[in-house]
């Protein structure tokens, strides 16, 4: 989610939605704004494009005023709707309040709060916030604040107006980004410096457990026990596009780099705090419904169907349950066979694909429950599946998917361990140590971006051929198809995937020299089997990049290069594995000079058939 703030002596709903414009990048379900003007907090609200908003403060609805608060939303708890859209207000409509991350007591809160007579309008955590600032105001909303922090638990980025306190506005910092830009005469808050970058340089970036009280004429910070600070200001040096994409060159990148932080909060709240179980609220299955499960289809398009086939791979070792992967397009016109008990997955990132949309409403026109992994809360694939997985990732902008596919990965490891424990399925005793590989995930994945400047230079040296073979045997062979889908749609270079076992079986007549060949080498117990396919296609003169382990003496003497990554199970290999791959790609794709973001004939969601 995005957050602005403005108070000074422009109209502040230019500025704040100048500033969501720019901050589109972080959520675009809805978005909202609050302004101070005369007494009286005006709000408007609205779902959907940040478009639909400004037409809507357009001409008479304009609200007037120099002081104001807005937010542009990425749904994470309650779908995404006007009543959920951020500002949030209480009753009286005498505080308003925007949110970016997650109150996780926000039930408990809601609970007493509701008790105490408070009446809420949203299924928003946030909007315990606005009541908790109500309940406890004492006449100074600093003061309050302070006070407030006190009862809530989590992430947070907070800005807060109150119609009794004119000419103040609060922000507040706890693991959620935020800045404060520094004017003359006016003074900013945002999520992120492009929201501002058009009126000032000068900003301080807030640090976790940081209040800062706004007027026009002054910034002062304080420690959550409202203590003072001097903080020292920042001057912006770099331009307003490279802002907005965090200071990397194309969105691809930079989400390629935002991995290791949404596998983390994909994992965060769904493992019991002993490391020993899966806890997935979203489903609450009791032991009965998991145990009825006879099958599974999973249906996705693009990258989410590669996904879908390490999914397979997991949910057949630790469950034995049959897992069939379809391609959404082909599953909705073979009138398939869906027998009683089966339980159709489908993955979206957008929720939103045609195909994927028409596959999961044929499954369920057929009896069978269904769940959706999405990104997007609210999505249609969320509204009408039976229940639904959300992946962490954020927003999602560059066309070709990176973190919603390691994101999806990270959620079906962690069904499948769900349903082995429900089940007390043979890999239900594998869990404990699985939970604690996932979670060791992001700190290794961290590791795997440093490989980023060879794979450069790889990519740099062969970014003139025209085709490159990706093989790779079980799992390796699920990411050698997202490895090869990745550099096609980008660098246009012509890629095929294939089972490294497969390849004698005809695809070895277009081994020639110097010819690309990536190889996968994660899988311990099929490792000489690859091996000698790499000879294969090595006494073929092909050149040889092999992927694998870090610590593996001896595949140097078969490859031309080896690009290694930090070891896990072998199993969970496919959520590091590609990385590289996806940053072959990326570097390809720039030193052919093409459109990183927006590769050409492609969109990023196809919602026709
Ligand atoms: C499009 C995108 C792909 C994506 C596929 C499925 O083709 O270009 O990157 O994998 O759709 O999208 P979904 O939103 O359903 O995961």
């Amino acid at each position: 989610c995005g957050i602005v703030g403005y108070i000074g002596y422009r109209q502040a709903q230019d500025v704040l939605i100048h500033g969501l414009s720019k901050l589109e990048y972080r959520g675009y379900d809805s978005a909202g704004i609050a302004v101070y003007d005369n007494g009286v907090i005006r709000l408007q609200k609205s779902v959907g494009r940040l478009a639909t908003l400004e037409e809507r403060v357009k001409g008479e609805a304009v609200l007037a005023g120099m002081q104001g608060i807005g937010h542009t939303r990425w749904a994470t708890h309650g779908r995404p709707s006007d009543a959920n859209a951020h500002p949030h207000a209480d009753e009286q409509g005498r505080f308003v309040v925007v949110h970016n991350g997650i109150i996780e007591n926000y039930l408990e809160l809601r609970e007493k709060l509701t008790e105490k007579g408070h009446i809420f309008q949203s299924q928003t955590d946030t909007e315990v916030v606005v009541h908790l600032v109500e309940e406890m105001y004492n006449g100074d909303l600093f003061q309050t604040v302070v006070q407030v922090l006190k009862q809530i638990h989590g992430a947070f980025a907070l800005a807060i107006m109150a119609k009794d306190e004119p000419g103040k506005l609060i922000a507040v910092r706890k693991q959620s980004p935020l800045v404060i830009g520094l004017g003359e005469g006016e003074n900013f808050i945002a999520s992120d410096i492009p929201a501002i970058l058009e009126y000032t340089r000068s900003t301080y970036i807030m640090d976790d457990g940081e209040i800062a009280v706004l007027t026009a004429d002054g910034v002062e910070c304080f420690t959550f026990e409202g203590n003072p600070i001097t903080k020292e200001v920042f001057n912006v040096t770099w331009d307003a596009l490279a802002a907005e994409k965090g200071g990397y060159e194309h969105f691809m990148l930079k989400e390629i780099h935002e991995q290791p932080r949404a596998i983390r909060d994909t994992l965060s709240g769904r493992i019991s705090e002993d490391g020993q179980r899966v806890v997935l609220k979203e489903l609450n299955w009791t032991t009965e419904q998991a145990a009825s499960i006879e099958r599974i289809h999973i249906v996705a398009c693009g990258t989410s169907w590669h996904a879908g086939l390490v999914g397979k791979a997991a949910i057949e070792k630790l469950t034995r349950i049959p897992v069939d992967v379809e391609i959404a397009s082909e599953y909705r016109y073979r009138d398939p066979i869906v027998p009683d008990n089966t339980l159709i997955i489908v993955i979206s990132q957008s929720g939103e694909t045609a195909d994927t949309l028409a596959a999961l409403r044929e499954s369920k026109q057929r009896g069978a429950r269904v769940l959706a992994i999405t990104n997007v809360l609210g999505s249609s694939a969320n509204r009408e599946a039976d229940y639904t997985m959300i992946t962490m990732a954020g927003p999602e902008i560059a066309v070709a998917s990176t973190k919603a596919y390691t994101t999806q990965v990270v959620v079906l490891y962690l069904f499948a361990c769900y349903l082995a424990q429900q089940r007390g399925s043979i890999g239900a005793s594998q869990v404990p140590e699985i939970l604690q590989a996932l979670k060791g995930l992001p700190e290794l994945a961290e590791r795997v971006l440093e490989t980023a400047p060879s794979l450069r230079q790889f990519a740099e040296k062969y970014k003139d051929k025209e085709d490159a073979f990706f093989i790779g045997r079980g799992v390796d062979y699920a990411v050698a198809l997202e490895g090869s889908l990745k550099l096609k749609e980008i660098s246009y270079i012509h890629a095929e995937a294939y089972a490294a076992g497969e390849l004698k079986h005809g695809t070895l007549a277009l081994i020639t020299e110097g010819i690309p060949v990536i190889a996968l080498v994660t899988q311990d117990d099929l490792y000489e089997k690859t091996v000698s396919n790499i000879v294969e296609v090595k006494a073929r003169d092909a050149y040889v990049l092999t992927l694998a382990w870090q610590g593996d003496g001896e595949i140097g003497k078969y490859a031309d290069e080896v690009i290694t990554v930090p070891r896990t199970m072998p199993f969970l290999a496919p959520v590091l594995s590609v990385i590289p791959l996806q940053l072959l790609a990326y570097y390809a794709s720039v030193a052919r000079g093409n459109d990183v973001d927006k590769p050409r004939n492609l969109a990023k969601s196809v919602t026709v058939e």
